[in-house]
């Protein structure tokens, strides 16, 4: 573990809290490499195994309750166990697993999608968000004959090959340990918002696609500018790639109709999972008809183009399709997104005002239902709790002083809040008043912690 939290109160603090969840961290750490089974929930000296979770709460073994701003990894905008998805996995469960076979739910999924999100002339489900945008970047090699593909650095779109390089390293595009370097190769990575880069890499007229997360970076921690994102449609269009929104944390959350519908801007393909599969497993690439086309057994007897094939064993899983169906006609009918945006405005300004309160010079900011949270940076300097993140390269809005965040997401799983290792996270539409105001009195304390044990540069 990293020495500079050795003598530290907040970690004492944390670990007398959390005594059940050491036992069991000592038990995983000779299941699973570093003990766990998702990079993200990589947190020394140990993470949280939380025994149950309901509405905008979960409970960990030990007893303790927080204010889950992980939100099932994003999946979760309706909360917790919410009774519409519940009952519709208890009625699905009680009739079969698994028929191999269509059966009448996935159609319900996929017209509850299409319900939502226009541009999905076409569905095809997968198991996951990984093999959703592996299908949209195969699809597009495909269609258009071309091989490369153009994403932007720090965008996160699962972690197959295509993908691998660029997220938080790698930013060039070179070959991460496991991944050929002619694969990588076929890839490029442009900052985002550059629109010089942009056209300069659509000039080469060898982009199959391009793929981004369309509100920024890590659901906005850098954000995209939608004049960027208007540029980006019409510049694609006239260069004949096609455009992939990867919609797998936007979509039915930036709005109902997802962040094409945010934006108006119309996709030729999208990728969605999480609230798409109302907190179960399940994911789907969607879009134009005749690029879906190439999964298509008929269309490829008549043009005799070889189709591409896709299996996927838990494809459209009947309770994954029950669960999808509920949270989308849940949010199709009610102001759930609208709802989860408001209360997470009303976060960041909360703990803006402590930050401002406290004399600290961070910042929370976010688009829709998220938030991020800025702890400065070398020759950065924030007036607390007014952070501009626009005004900011992305190597600034992606580094996070390491000791800091790691002891602020400590210190606040202490005093009750689960956010993520970037202090970000998912707001819900359970989330209340009441829940805001413990997470910012949580905050005051926190810092009140890292300053107590001289963390903190204050401004006066
Ligand atoms: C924008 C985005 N795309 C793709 C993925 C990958 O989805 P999955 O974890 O279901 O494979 C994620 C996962 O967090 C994501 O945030």
């Amino acid at each position: 573990m990293n020495d500079t939290l050795s003598n530290s109160a907040v970690l004492s603090a944390y670990r007398a809290r959390t005594p059940g969840s050491a036992a069991l961290a000592r038990e995983a750490a000779s299941l699973f490499p570093s003990g766990i089974t998702h990079d993200s929930r990589h947190l020394e000296p140990y993470g949280v195994y939380v025994a149950r979770a309901a509405g905008p709460h979960k409970w960990d073994v030990d007893g303790n309750r927080y204010v889950d701003y992980y939100g099932g990894h994003g999946a979760l905008l309706l909360g917790h166990g919410h009774p519409a998805v519940t009952a519709a996995v208890a009625a699905a469960l009680a009739e079969g697993t698994h028929f191999g076979a269509s059966h009448p739910r996935e159609l319900a999924w996929a017209r509850a999608v299409q319900r939502l999100v226009p541009s999905a002339e076409r569905v095809r489900f997968t198991s996951s968000g990984t093999e959703a945008t592996l299908m949209a970047v195969r699809l597009s090699r495909a269609f258009t004959g071309r091989p490369v593909l153009l994403r932007f650095q720090g965008h996160f779109h699962g972690w197959h090959d295509h993908m691998a390089a660029g997220y938080t390293n790698h930013y060039d595009g070179s070959a991460t340990p496991g991944v050929l370097a002619e694969v990588a190769a076929q890839s490029i990575l442009i900052p985002p918002n550059d629109l010089p880069a942009l056209k300069a890499a659509l000039a080469r007229g060898d982009i199959a696609a391009a793929i981004l997360e369309p509100t920024g970076s890590s659901f906005g921690q850098v954000p995209i500018d939608a004049a960027f994102l208007h540029e980006l449609r019409r510049l694609t269009e006239e260069a004949g790639t096609l455009l992939i929104m990867d919609e797998v944390v936007t979509g039915f959350r930036a709005s109902k109709g997802g962040a094409q519908a945010a934006y108006g801007v119309r996709p030729d393909l999208c990728s969605f999972a999480k609230i798409l599969a109302g907190g179960l497993p399940g994911a789907a690439v969607a879009g134009r008809k005749d690029v879906l086309d190439r999964l298509d057994f008929a269309v490829a007897a008549r043009t005799g183009q070889e189709k591409i094939q896709h299996q996927g064993t838990f494809n459209a899983n009947p309770i994954s399709a029950a669960a999808g169906t509920a949270a989308l006609t849940t949010i199709a009918e009610t102001d759930a997104a609208e709802a989860a945006a408001a209360i997470g405005a009303a976060l960041r300004d909360a703990v803006n005002a402590v930050f401002a309160e406290e004399a600290v010079g961070w910042g929370m900011y976010g688009t829709f239902s998220g938030f991020h949270t800025f702890l400065g940076a070398p020759g950065v300097t924030v007036q607390p709790g007014a952070f501009v993140p626009e005004t900011q390269p992305m190597a600034v809005l992606k580094s996070q002083p390491a000791v800091l965040s790691h002891k602020l997401r400590l210190a606040l799983l202490v005093n009750g809040v689960d956010t993520n290792g970037r202090i970000g996270g998912f707001v819900s539409a359970t989330h209340t008043a009441d829940d805001v105001a413990h997470t910012a009195a949580a905050f005051r304390e926190a810092v009140r912690m890292l300053r107590a044990e001289g963390e903190l540069v204050v401004r006066s």
